[in-house]
């Protein structure tokens, strides 16, 4: 994390000299908190001479050509010409399949996409990725979430050392942990037994186990229910604590850098919650445990580190949901389940690091991402999915990919002179087609679309016999026919057939050729959930490659967390010399004017 000092903590890897880089340097000892700092940062990389511009490659070329026919493609005729349409542009691989068919391609621009990422070195660069080289330039790290979910034997080294038996460790006392709060033998500290658990984080010490729980809610041990508190906003604090029993509740503070302002506040003002109750500092130890990378914060804290569950800096903050930060997730369902999702992660490494990429998921999901982006000028993308579980999925993409390939400048600093992330958004089916997806059908801003579906339900309600549908097989038959309608349309023809007046004609026309992936999966499950985060992890990877951005930092969050340090004191202290602009002294002004009231 920029910015942030990064600590070594008990479970931390040491360091060995033998740092293996993808890049060179003049010197390899550097610290995290140097590369953060304004002062004495690293030395500037040097770049393999495979990371190329994508701009400089004749692939990319060949696709500003091949733009113009995209973007005047008629699915229409495509699938008319080519009856086998449908099953050529489709890939099934670990019980998912991935129809990409309606997309606004063709055979030969797919050639030039994956021309594309081979002239920009992709395999090369994630072969650095799995390595363990420092691929995230600008903090000089190793980028290994990979080897949260590796198998116990495998080895992967971070600088000479492996870090597989780190991980597994931390994964047993994890379960040491998680077994004791769902059996009941971890005691609250007047005996009771914990009834909630209230992770507190932010970011991606939130959005992810918030996520997994939605998601994986059915294989949840229902007698003890997880709450996330993310906000600095006190409402947030008030409503997620206001009806919980002190004696009965565990707070997991989670924080890769235990330095975030959000999330110290809400663990000070816990503390001091559950104290008011229990009284004694001493309960501080049954009530709250830390997942952080930084040792010395969570002491200072006053938690003790034998509560600690650690990781390391070569994990991204939105790429630690099956690290320790996934603590919740694993009392939630269980250290079987959420093994399951670890392998159902790896699964989906192995798939991305074997398969060539014409038959790789990551690789198709961006390829056609950068497609509808970069060449037909796309600006977002909807997830859908269909599935309520996966009411927080979006959200959880959001950071994913926008705080990993929201960038502008290249790995060298020089300005990017494409596009990269895209914005994305959504919410599940059907409930988005009652509110925006009058806009993805008729807008003027065409939305490439993820929609994302399991074709066996968790629970089948309704239906029974053939004549009478499932609520599942109306879900499923929305999805289809959204994809259908979108990539379709309705012509003028078609609706004046319908017998429409004329003056309603162009209200009622579907223009179609909007582009959809869908991804339908066998079931949902823990094992499915992680095949499908590490498949737009690696997504975002290809993508993150193709762009040349360092998909690994995150920058851009820090100015705005400077100023609101800066102008804390002046919302509550003695009135303050305007030292901002206008506008911003003037809200100042005025909040502490109606605050005064
Ligand atoms: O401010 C952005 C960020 O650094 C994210 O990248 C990160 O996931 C989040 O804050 C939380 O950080 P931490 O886990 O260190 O509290």
């Amino acid at each position: 994390m920029a910015a942030k000092k990064s600590s070594t903590a008990k479970t931390s890897p040491k360091r060995s000299s033998s740092s293996k880089k993808t890049v060179s340097r003049k010197t390899s000892k550097t610290t995290a908190a140097k590369a953060s700092g304004a002062t004495n940062p690293h030395p500037a990389p040097v770049l393999p001479a495979w990371h190329v511009a994508p701009d400089s490659t004749k692939a990319w070329k060949r696709l500003e050509k091949l733009a113009k026919k995209g973007a005047s493609m008629d699915l229409r005729q495509s699938f008319a010409k080519d009856r086998a349409r449908g099953r050529k542009f489709a890939f099934e691989a670990l019980g998912m399949h991935l129809d990409y068919s309606k997309n606004l391609i063709d055979g030969e621009i797919l050639d030039a996409l994956f021309a594309l990422a081979s002239e920009c070195g992709v395999a090369k660069h994630a072969k650095a990725m799995f390595a363990g080289n420092h691929i995230n330039v600008t903090e000089d790290r190793a980028v290994l979430h990979v080897a949260l979910r590796a198998p116990k034997g495998a080895t992967i080294k971070v600088d000479g050392h492996n870090v597989v038996p780190d991980v597994h460790e931390v994964l047993e006392r994890m379960e040491r942990f998680a077994t004791s709060v769902r059996s009941g033998s971890w005691r609250g500290h007047t005996g009771k037994r914990i009834r909630t658990v209230v992770n507190i984080g932010i970011g991606g010490s939130d959005l992810g186990p918030v996520m997994a729980y939605e998601a994986l809610k059915d294989f949840t041990e229902r007698g003890i229910e997880c709450r996330y508190i993310s906000n600095i906003d006190g409402e947030d604090f008030y409503e997620k604590t206001r009806d919980l029993n002190p004696e009965e509740t565990l707070f997991v503070v989670s924080s890769k850098t235990f330095t975030t302002i959000e999330t110290m506040t809400n663990a000070q003002s816990a503390r001091a919650w559950a104290l008011a109750k229990l009284k004694d500092p001493a309960a501080v130890a049954k009530h709250f445990v830390a997942v952080s990378t930084n040792a010395a914060e969570v002491s200072k804290f006053g938690i003790d580190t034998a509560n600690m569950f650690g990781f390391w800096d070569w994990v991204g903050g939105r790429y630690s949901m099956d690290s320790a930060i996934g603590l919740s997730t694993m009392v939630a369902i269980g250290p079987e389940n959420f093994r399951e999702l670890l392998a159902g992660f790896h699964d989906m490494d192995e798939h991305f690091r074997t398969a060539p990429p014409k038959k790789n998921l990551p690789y198709l999901l961006a390829l056609i991402g950068i497609w509808n982006r970069d060449f037909l000028g796309c600006e977002t993308v909807a997830v859908l999915p269909y599935c309520q579980y996966l009411h927080r999925l979006s959200a959880y993409f959001q950071q994913l990919e926008m705080e990993s390939n929201g960038k502008r400048v290249q790995l060298d600093g020089t300005p990017c002179r494409w596009q990269t992330s895209p914005v994305i958004w959504g919410e599940p089916g059907t409930n988005g087609q009652h509110a925006f997806y009058q806009m993805i059908h008729q807008g003027t801003s065409p939305v490439p679309c993820d929609l994302i579906a399991f074709a066996k339900p968790l629970h089948e309600i309704g239906g029974g016999d053939a004549k009478s549908p499932s609520h599942h097989d109306i879900l499923l038959a929305n999805i289809f026919a959204q994809g259908e309608a979108l990539a379709f349309g309705k012509t003028p023809a078609e609706v004046r057939a319908e017998g429409t007046p004329e003056w309603l004609v162009p209200h009622r026309t579907f223009p179609g050729n909007r582009p959809t992936n869908t991804l339908l999966c066998e079931k949902l499950s823990p094992r499915m959930l992680g095949r499908i985060i590490a498949l737009y992890e690696h997504k975002v990877f290809v993508q993150g490659s193709i762009w040349r951005v360092n998909s690994f930092d995150q920058w851009g969050v820090e100015l705005g967390k400077v100023l609101a340090k800066r102008i804390i004191p002046e919302l509550v202290g003695a009135a303050p010399k305007p030292s901002h602009d206008g506008s911003t002294q003037g809200l100042i002004a005025r909040y502490r004017a109606w605050r005064a009231r």
